[in-house]
């Protein structure tokens, strides 16, 4: 795997917003890996406790800290870099935030699409485009057989319906600009609640039990017997790749909307994840919050029948592997004292060489 996707991006200019995100430190990681010249959007960052500045990412791509939502400084950056491919990861990605901030949430993540869609239209050297959405862009049928790309959208919550919303944009632009000069492919990516190593975003599962678990406190959960598509961040991340690469080379067949899930056996409670991330820490123990604030959409899951048929992507681990190597990334770093670029990378490696 590691030979085809290299062979590809070598020397190729990749624009990732977000870059300073969780999924986008992975991301770029990987494509820094692949000799890919990157440049990056961020926005807002922490320099204490985020991933990205602790693998110096900073000093390795071209960052640019600027909003998203800043259409002029979007095409200054895009005229004078020229990236052929963009993926497009900044938004304000958290459910509760979005009850807090609607407003900014449907600003930031329709209008972020919207922006790069814009510059797509107007730059012919942008040849690839990932527009990241999310699983909770389906309205809820409560079937479990797993949302299809060509499923209703909804989202009752801010975040979840300005998912939605960017894939109607995503799609009348695609519609609307791109249909019929087959020059350009434009795709959305939706995947479900990622775990891996670096996160200290709050309020999410793996991040909060690490910082139980080093303080050496209960674990509380809030909604233990909730199913997610849980996923080590690299199988999303791979199926970016794989559609970014194949729809370069053919936009017509690989334009469109993507399911980047898990396999029906490996969706999992919450509970149950909590219950490996001790076993594989070694100690540690879990209490249940019965308080439920807000609403969050139950039972979700992806059929990635699509992805696997076409694409040829299908996920590599299953769940206890993806939490053994999540917790693998803390212990490494924080018990044995390793470098987190080191962990990362080598991470990086072995994923690609298990995906073959
Ligand atoms: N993490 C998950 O489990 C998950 C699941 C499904 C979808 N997603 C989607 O994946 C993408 C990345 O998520 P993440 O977990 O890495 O989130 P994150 O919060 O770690 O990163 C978000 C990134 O967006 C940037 N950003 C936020 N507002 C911005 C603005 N106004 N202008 C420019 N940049 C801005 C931040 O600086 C950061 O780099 C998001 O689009 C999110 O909705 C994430």
């Amino acid at each position: 795997m590691k030979k085809i996707l290299k062979k590809f991006y070598k020397n190729k200019s990749v624009l990732i917003t977000g870059v300073t995100g969780f999924k986008g430190t992975w991301l770029c990681s990987w494509l820094l890996e692949l000799g890919a010249n990157v440049v990056g959007v961020g926005y807002n960052p922490n320099p204490n406790k985020n991933l990205f500045y602790k693998l110096n990412l900073n000093r390795k791509i071209k960052l640019n800290l600027f909003d998203i939502r800043n259409f002029s400084k979007l095409q200054k950056l895009v005229k004078k870099t020229k990236p052929s491919i963009i993926f497009h990861l900044a938004a304000q990605p958290l459910i509760y935030e979005s009850y807090k901030k609607p407003l900014e949430t449907f600003d930031i993540n329709s209008r972020g699409t919207l922006n790069v869609l814009e510059v797509t239209r107007l730059n012919n050297f942008i040849k690839s485009v990932i527009l990241v959405t999310s699983d909770k862009c389906y309205e809820n049928n409560f079937s479990t057989r797993g949302f299809r790309e060509n499923d209703r959208l909804g989202g009752v919550d801010p975040y979840s319906a300005s998912k939605a919303s960017a894939e109607i944009i995503a799609k009348a632009y695609k519609e609307s600009f791109f249909k019929n000069k087959s020059v350009r492919g434009i795709s959305t990516g939706r995947a479900g609640n990622v775990i891996g190593g670096g996160d200290w975003s709050p309020k999410r599962l793996i991040p909060d039990s690490i910082r139980c678990l080093v303080q050496g406190k209960p674990i509380f959960l809030r909604n233990p017997s909730f199913n997610r598509p849980w996923q080590l961040v690299l199988e999303p991340l791979k199926g970016y790749l794989i559609l970014a690469m194949k729809q370069f080379k053919n936009p017509k067949k690989y334009s469109g909307a993507w399911n980047f899930g898990t396999e029906k056996n490996s969706i999992t409670s919450v509970k149950k994840i909590v219950e490996y991330i001790i076993r594989f820490w070694g100690s540690g123990n879990l209490k249940i919050n019965k308080k439920r604030k807000f609403y969050e959409q139950e039972n979700l899951q992806l059929n990635i029948e699509k992805s696997k048929k076409v694409l040829k992507w299908k996920p590599t681990y299953n769940i206890k592997k993806s939490v053994q190597i999540t917790v693998e990334w803390y212990l490494e770093v924080f018990i044995n004292k390793k470098k987190p670029l080191n962990v990362t990378v080598n991470q990086i490696n072995n994923y690609m060489h298990d995906s073959k």
